[in-house]
């Protein structure tokens, strides 16, 4: 099942995204084939998770230029809506990486850039395969439970790449060497993540897994049940900051009273070396009704506003490793994503 579902794809016409707003009762899939259209799906996350963000936006290029040459636009208006698909999430540097590696090529023609974004598309499900062999190595090396029990926070998966996923990319490949043991799955308030999606793709492949509030994961991993936290990220700084779904600090906090490793899997574009430390990352905040009311239904006082940031920031030294498809590196030891060459890719 995994090696056929894909969290977005481009069909020659549309861009082809699983409806992550349906799931886990419905596999749909949306066609999108105009600007508008990309970008609602985006806010209101029918595609979601960093690098998924990155092909939405890089496939995106493509759907704009298409329209472009339906509706007569200028070249100034075609930028005007390509930016606004670039900052359509703020805080996923995958999504304005994505959008810079293919833009430049506007002027070589429609057949260049969708070269290109899907290059974009490629290179992720490769580097999401190549992190979960570095995490499992990691992991293995340094965890001596097995087999291994790891809690995990939103979802980092399938559905939140291109393939196969990051954080559930090393959770796959400790699957596929016989060394998984339970996951503790947060449910991740407000949106659901883990428990809609995450449990979803858990229990595709009968992977042993728990869903549990947010509020259970301190005490389960103080408790010794969990021996690592996997995760994935959204934007991370040169110094190693790491901005996750909200709740990720918390979680990182209670990994080092416990002296459990803190791990985040994710690719080179959502290091951001142009962002200095985690204070410059942009949070998105999203609206209130997310968390005074559920499925329409107010869950609080009428009156009540909401605070309602998507993302958290966990400081490097609360970082056990960085695992990219290129390196490993451990700022919770004084490492740097910013000092240490990046390998060249082979
Ligand atoms: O608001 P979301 O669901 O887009 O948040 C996603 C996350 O926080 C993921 O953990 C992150 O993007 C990594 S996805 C491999």
């Amino acid at each position: 099942m995994t090696e056929e579902l894909r969290s977005i794809r481009w069909t020659g016409t549309a861009v082809r995204i699983i409806d992550q707003t349906a799931l886990p009762h419905t596999l749909s899939y949306l066609d999108i084939e105009d600007v508008d259209g990309l970008v609602g799906a985006i806010r209101r996350l029918a595609v979601r998770g960093a690098p998924a963000l990155g092909a939405a936006g890089a496939l995106g290029v493509v759907l704009a230029m298409r329209q472009a040459g339906r509706e007569g636009w200028a070249a100034d208006r075609l930028a005007e809506e390509i930016g606004r698909l670039r900052v359509a999430r703020p805080t996923a540097s995958n999504l304005a990486w994505a959008v810079d590696q293919v833009e430049p090529l506007v002027a070589e023609g429609e057949a260049v850039v969708l070269e290109a974004a899907l290059r974009v598309v490629a290179d992720d499900e490769a580097a999401n395969r190549e992190i979960g062999r570095r995490g499992a190595d990691w992991i293995l090396e340094r965890v001596a439970r097995r087999p291994v029990r790891v809690l995990t926070h939103c979802n980092a998966g399938l559905l939140a790449t291109t393939a196969w996923g990051s954080a559930l990319g090393v959770v796959r490949e400790l699957r596929d060497r016989g060394q998984i043991g339970l996951v503790y799955v947060d449910e991740t308030r407000p949106l659901l993540q883990g428990a809609r999606l995450t449990a979803w793709e858990l229990e595709q492949e009968s992977i042993p897994h728990l869903v549990q509030v947010d509020a259970a994961a301190a005490s389960t991993i103080l408790a010794g049940k969990v021996d690592v936290a996997i995760i994935g990220a959204d934007r991370i700084a040169a110094n190693g900051d790491t901005a996750n779904k909200i709740g990720s600090l918390g979680v990182a906090i209670a990994c080092h009273y416990a002296g459990i490793p803190f791990v985040v899997a994710a690719p080179e574009s959502t290091v951001d070396l142009g962002t200095p430390t985690g204070q410059g990352i942009p949070i998105e905040m999203r609206d209130a009704s997310e968390v005074v009311s559920w499925l329409g239904v107010p869950t609080a006082p009428a009156s009540s506003g909401a605070h309602n940031p998507a993302f958290d920031v966990t400081p490097a030294g609360l970082v056990s490793v960085l695992v990219t498809e290129r390196r490993t590196v451990e700022p919770a030891k004084g490492e740097r994503p910013e000092q240490r060459p990046v390998p060249a890719a082979s």
